[in-house]
């Protein structure tokens, strides 16, 4: 059991800065299992006690994994002091100090980004010894064909990088779904390039058993439930 103070406890969860909380607490605001708080620096257990804030309890959670729909033209970075980043993009209520993409999508790629506080989780989920598999939709500018799933299958080199073997499924003339579990610098792109494609359209629908909600529209983004936590991290393929 970890004791924390109630100020920190309560600024890490979005509540109000760390000034505004003393304020509440002279105000006789915020209350632990029914006590008036006293001083920012009282420490408590934030998982036993029940923290109220105007007799509103405060569901007190150490880490936040958001799904966020990533439109095209947005910037997967934490902040940016020129750019829109898909940080930008969160409703203050999911917006909270120390979060980052778990990874990054290119700026005209859209679809299925996590974003999240848990640096433990995004290693987990990003480190290609976890085989965790991402699948893509992807649209290039020739018709594919069984050298290409072949060619992917076999482990693609390009420009000094070497990909580890990849699946695909091609759905249409020129239209496939790829499942990789590297994260290397525009490696779908590169992947095709080195087979003479050319990428078109680039959509993120699965991370591990973890789907693009159908419900969520570009731009959008919700928290995820425990569960889901779980199937992100989930080494089955899809392919
Ligand atoms: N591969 C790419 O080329 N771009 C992405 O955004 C993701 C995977």
């Amino acid at each position: 059991m970890e004791l924390l103070r109630i100020d920190k406890i309560l600024s890490s969860q979005n509540i109000a800065s760390r000034k505004e909380i003393k304020s509440l607490i002279k105000q006789g605001r915020i209350k632990v299992n029914g006590q008036t708080v006293k001083k920012p620096e009282e420490k408590l257990d934030p998982y036993s006690c029940r923290i109220t804030v105007d007799d509103t309890v405060v569901l007190y959670k150490r880490f936040i994994y958001i799904m966020l729909n990533k439109p095209k033209g947005i910037l997967s970075a934490s902040r940016d002091s020129r750019e829109k980043t898909v940080l930008d993009l969160l409703p203050t209520e999911l917006n909270r100090h120390g979060l980052f993409p778990a990874g990054r999508l290119d700026r005209n790629t859209e679809g299925l980004l996590i974003i999240t506080d848990d640096g433990d989780f995004a290693h987990k989920m990003l480190a290609p010894k976890s085989h965790v598999y991402k699948l893509y939709e992807v649209t290039v500018d020739r018709a594919l064909s069984d050298e290409d799933i072949e060619a992917f299958k076999t482990g693609i080199s390009e420009g000094g990088d070497a990909f580890k073997p990849a699946g695909m499924r091609i759905t249409g003339e020129r239209t496939a779904l790829v499942e990789i579990c590297e994260g290397k610098f525009h490696q779908i792109k590169r992947m095709f390039h080195a087979v003479g494609a050319e990428v078109q359209e680039l959509k993120r629908i699965r991370v591990g058993e973890l789907s693009l909600d159908a419900d969520l529209p570009a731009g959008s983004s919700r928290e995820l439930m425990r569960d889901e936590v779980v199937l992100a991290l989930s080494r089955r393929r899809a392919l």
